[in-house]
């Protein structure tokens, strides 16, 4: 850790407020009609009356005169679009807030993930990538967990096995993930290239009889609506469970001692096992495999910062499971692989069991074709794929789009009611051959997202960008408009909070993200898992687009029950 201070003399260096003054451009309402959340008005006072910039002012003076009791008790309800009453649970009043509290939690709080390992590589520090325990900071965090209706949120968890089925059924469906990515083929040379390695294993007839996925599929809680809409699955590198739990404790943990004065009962932050149910998925997994001296690899990124959230996962798998993991880069498996007639992958000499992808999603993991070489003898071989490259595109967002088209889950999904269900978590998604639609956008592009076919943050486009690409699109007459979807944009409910990053807390209105995530196992016809597994909740400044911790614009949060 880099800084230096206790508890009783905080340096106001350490709280910044954010005063700017278009707090909600992404939102047609202010924060006054932000009503469901338990915590908005505790800090809409403060960051209203904060016309000075705190960080002109010694923190604890300035606010000294604010530090007022909490009170609560007033009872809220919320309507779902249908009418319905989703929470009644009582929610808070708040007229203020003990900055002194706040003070002490935010130095406990640094304290915790310190000694609890809620930590990533720090990139001030050249070696932090390359030796472990160098150059550690604590994960961008929530000082507090983010109130959210306990109905979506059993909604969400509901989905997951339903999610995990899906994926698993479309994965199979060769011909369908070929023809509605061949479009896309042509402009996007990243997914070409994946799709090339799909069709090889068509070919090859090549079967996986071992399935494993771990996946997050990512909501947002719309405002307006009240519906739960779905962001989008990933069942590639889903990241974040090792560390998500760690911040369900932190949380749990402060308000065991804080929540008394703050009236918030810790029992209401739900537990999370994340990181428990991911390396237990891969252990089932890597039994399955049946050689007791084959390990696990992970394929990692050469200059990786979120380590410690992998790191998490092996260590559990080694002290639970009493399995070993090897760590490579796909450069170096390119290199130390061999793939043996039997479709044994030795890497090292090592069998290897299972493969866990935290790399190979973004075209800059392979940056010559030796990277590319890895990726395919891996595919070509008997180990267990997570994911496999029919589990990866499935992933993909043009297939989310068409699985949004009329009568596609039907395809996939036999029981009506998990159908039911997934539709309605389903908000606006379109193929850009959709001239209507495109008309829409140019005219409002602040009601919709563009996206290519990318993972990791930050491919996105918002706002007059939308206009502008899909003016281009059309004049240049190319296939280009294939690499995009459009989705309809999703306005969460805009909340202030407290953000935790390099050791600084930050005041601002955030909105939140909500990730289940999901361990799907099988062999042949048996199910040996398919299980929801915790959830990641990252909250972002409500004035950026993008949603990634790692990529820079969240922090790690948890849930709050209403
Ligand atoms: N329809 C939408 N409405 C509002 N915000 C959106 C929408 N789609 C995406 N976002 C925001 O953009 C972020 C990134 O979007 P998305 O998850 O689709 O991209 P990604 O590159 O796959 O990200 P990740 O690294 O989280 O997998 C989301 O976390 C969310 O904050
Ligand atoms: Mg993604």
């Amino acid at each position: 850790m880099r800084v230096g201070y206790s508890s009783c003399s905080l340096s106001h260096s350490l709280y910044t407020t954010n005063t700017h003054h278009s707090l909600f451009p992404h939102t047609s309402k202010p924060i006054q009609n932000s009503s469901f959340n338990p915590f908005n008005k505790i800090l809409k006072a403060n960051l209203l009356k904060s016309t000075i910039p705190i960080t002109q002012l010694p923190f604890v003076a300035a606010l000294a005169s604010k530090a007022v009791a909490l009170k609560c008790g007033r009872v809220k309800e919320m309507e779902s679009q249908e009418g319905i009453v989703v929470s009644t649970k009582p929610m808070w009043d708040f007229h203020g807030i003990d900055e002194e509290v706040i003070q002490k939690m935010i130095f406990d709080a640094l304290v915790w993930s310190s000694l609890h390992g809620l930590v990533v590589g720090d990139r001030n520090s050249l070696r932090s990538g390359k030796v472990p325990g160098v150059g550690m900071v604590h994960a961008p965090f929530a000082l507090l967990p983010m109130p959210f209706p306990e109905s979506h949120w059993r909604q969400a968890c509901d989905l997951a096995p339903i999610f995990n089925e899906l994926v698993d059924r479309v994965s199979l469906d060769g011909r369908f993930l070929q023809d509605s990515l061949s479009r896309t083929k042509k402009v996007d040379v990243f997914t070409h290239r994946l799709l090339d390695i799909h069709s090889k294993m068509l070919e090859m007839n090549k079967k996986e009889e071992i399935r494993l996925g771990l996946h997050r599929s990512d909501y947002m809680l719309d405002e307006q609506t009240k519906l739960l809409l779905q962001i989008e699955l990933n069942t590639i590198s889903s990241s974040f469970a090792g560390l998500t739990s760690l911040v369900s404790e932190l949380h749990r943990s402060l308000l065991k001692y804080y929540g008394g004065k703050l009236e918030l009962d810790s029992k209401r932050v739900p537990g999370n096992s994340a990181r428990f149910k991911f390396a237990e998925a891969l252990a089932k997994a890597w039994m399955e495999y049946n050689n007791p001296r084959a390990v696990i690899l992970v394929v990692v990124q050469s200059d990786e910062h979120n380590m410690y959230d992998q790191h998490w996962l092996c260590a559990l798998l080694r002290e639970i499971h009493g399995i070993a993991t090897i760590r490579k880069t796909l450069a170096e498996i390119d290199t130390e692989g061999e793939l043996l007639p039997d479709g044994t992958l030795l890497v090292g000499g090592q069998a290897i069991a299972v493969i866990y992808f935290r790399a190979g999603y973004a075209p800059t993991d392979y940056p010559s074709e030796s990277e590319w070489r890895a990726r395919l003898f891996m595919e070509e071989s008997s180990s267990i794929k997570c994911p496999s490259i029919s589990y990866h595109l499935a992933g993909t967002k043009k297939i989310q789009q068409e699985l949004a088209k009329p009568n596609l889950l039907e395809r996939f999904l036999d029981n009506k009611e998990d159908i039911a269900k997934v539709r309605k978590c389903f908000t606006g998604l379109w193929s850009l051959d959709d001239l209507d639609i495109v008309r829409k956008a140019i005219e409002k592009p602040e009601l919709f997202v563009m996206k290519p076919q990318r993972e990791g943050g930050g491919n996105n486009i918002y706002g007059d960008d939308v206009r502008e690409n899909l003016l281009r699109l059309q004049k240049d007459k190319t296939e280009e408009d294939a690499a995009y979807i459009l989705m309809q944009r999703i306005f969460p409910t805009v909340s202030p909070t407290f953000l935790m990053r390099d050791g600084i807390c930050h005041k601002d209105h955030a909105i939140s993200e909500l990730g289940i995530y999901g361990a799907y196992l099988r062999n042949k016809d048996k199910v040996l898992m398919n299980d929801q597994c915790g959830y990641l909740m990252r909250s972002k400044v409500s004035s950026s687009n993008e949603g990634g911790v790692a990529a820079g614009f969240a922090v790690l949060d948890s849930i709050y029950l209403t």
